[in-house]
């Protein structure tokens, strides 16, 4: 009976010695002398490779010759105790068969330390890197957690569209989605372009958040979530944008602003464990070789409360902060990254949630204070990072949203069904979005977050 294939996560992990085992993977490396051969061999089940021994009498050179830095591999051999130092087991190989070859001359992973510019450009590669591989498994397992957590607490997951035909949000820039011909669009009398002749028969556009769904779903399922692609064309060229990025956004009926903040608070901080839990080794890798205090600030932030204040609060401390700004701080308008991170990173060192905005820099949707002035919106904003998290309690007054609907141009013919919540039986609720390689970005301690998503979506790159 023919041996059946072990992971070498598997493999490494076993107690039982002496028997015969097959793995298949890719080579990292091979060195050895004329004696004995030996190859790392990984498949992706964990960042440790498995140590291959060919013995130079079974496997002569011209046997070996394909078996190099990113060939294919298929093992069979002796699980043995390891002789040599740095790993407890290894693999006296018994049958080498070659299941892709890869030409050293071309193979561009030929050496360690590629910059993560260079390997932006061989997306189709990275993964096969320790630190991509260590990326993609910490992104996996909070991509898991995220379901884990709203299934714990009684969420439903919602799934809403991609595709979307109110373009009123005004989260961000939009992409246009059309099937008419770019060159000679139908057109209507007055020379625009004819809308509805277009597929849907109307505009559309990649949806820039799932929310305004979502309450739909929380209004008669009472608390959910959506986790989804989410799309915007704004033309940020930063290391915390993303035009194609993943979003979270639960949403609760009869919570307020206070629920929203310890849902958000208790959601991140499990986040955050699991992934210390569910990924050591990887974690472990990433501390050592980018950011040594990594692992350290994960657990900063499980162990402490976070800062609650409100923006005016906040106001208040960056004027009279020592550092200069590039970006003056002035009462009703946007806080820039750098004064969040003041906040965060000099100021209180935690994590910081701001609360009751000017409603004049906030979504229509969010509910206004008794003051007239502000919302009940909150931000949280995590160290290196700054925004991760961005919310509020929504307005249920259908006469209250209308009125912040026409003030902020928000025409009501396209959301009159977000309007219909309202008019039956409308109920105090709050929601928040989480931007998920964000979080990816601060628990791998990665620098930009175009290293944290398999195929990054910016300004003038599609590729892949
Ligand atoms: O603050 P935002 O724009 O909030 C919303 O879209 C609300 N509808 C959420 C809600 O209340 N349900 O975006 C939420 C989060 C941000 O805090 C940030 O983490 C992330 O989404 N985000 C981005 N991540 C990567 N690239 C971008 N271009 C992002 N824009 C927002
Ligand atoms: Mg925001």
């Amino acid at each position: 009976m023919s041996v059946r294939r072990s992971s070498v996560q598997q493999l490494l992990q076993s107690q039982e010695l002496e028997r015969e085992v097959v793995v298949k993977g890719w080579v990292r490396t091979r060195r050895g002398n004329k004696y004995v051969q030996f190859i790392a061999l990984n498949d992706g089940s964990t960042i440790h490779n498995i140590q291959v021994v060919a013995d130079a009498e079974k496997f002569p050179e011209e046997t070996l010759k394909d078996v190099a830095t990113g060939a294919c591999l298929s093992v069979r051999g002796q699980l043995v105790a390891s002789q040599g130092k740095g790993q407890a087991v290894e693999i006296q190989a018994i049958e080498i068969e070659v299941l892709g070859t890869a030409d050293p001359e071309e193979y561009p992973l030929q050496k360690k330390g590629h910059s993560l510019e260079f390997l932006r450009e061989i997306a189709h590669l990275r993964p096969r890197t320790n630190t991509f591989g260590a990326v993609l498994r910490v992104r996996h397992a909070l991509a898991f957690a995220v379901h884990q957590y709203f299934n714990d607490h009684g969420f439903y997951y919602v799934h809403t569209p991609v595709i979307t035909g109110s373009d009123a949000e005004g989260a961000g820039q939009m992409f246009r989605v059309t099937t008419l011909p770019p060159e000679h669009p139908p057109r209507t009398a007055d020379g625009s372009v004819d809308y509805k002749e277009d597929f849907f028969g109307k505009q559309t556009n990649l949806t820039v958040s799932g929310q305004l769904e979502a309450e739909v779903a929380a209004m008669a399922l009472g608390k959910v979530y959506t986790f989804g692609p989410t799309f915007r064309a704004e033309n940020s060229n930063t290391a915390r944008h993303l035009a194609e990025f993943w979003m979270i956004e639960p949403e609760v009926a009869f919570n307020d602003l206070q629920d929203n903040m310890d849902l958000a608070e208790d959601f991140l901080k499990s986040l955050v464990r699991q992934a210390l839990e569910k990924c050591a080794d990887d974690l472990q890798f990433l501390n050592d070789q980018y950011d040594k205090e990594l692992l350290n600030r994960l657990r900063f932030v499980i162990d402490n409360d976070f800062q609650r204040l409100t923006y005016t609060e906040a106001v208040e401390i960056l004027k009279v902060a020592k550092q200069k700004f590039e970006f003056p701080v002035d009462w009703g308008t946007d806080l820039q990254s750098e004064h969040e991170r003041y906040l965060v990173e000099k100021h209180f060192k935690k994590p910081v949630i701001l609360t009751d905005y000017p409603k004049d820099i906030k979504a229509f949707y969010m509910k206004l204070n008794d003051d007239d002035h502000t919302v009940r919106a909150m931000d949280v904003l995590f160290p290196g990072i700054g925004e991760i998290i961005g919310g509020s309690q929504r307005e249920e007054s259908l006469e209250k949203l209308r009125t912040r609907m026409e003030q902020m141009h928000v025409e009501e013919h396209e959301l009159w069904w977000y309007l219909e919540l309202r008019k039956f039986g409308t109920a105090p609720h709050a929601g928040f979005g989480l931007g998920f390689e964000r979080l990816v970005l601060f628990v791998t301690g990665m620098a930009n977050i175009r290293d944290v998503i398999p195929f990054p979506r910016f300004p003038k790159n599609a590729e892949f």
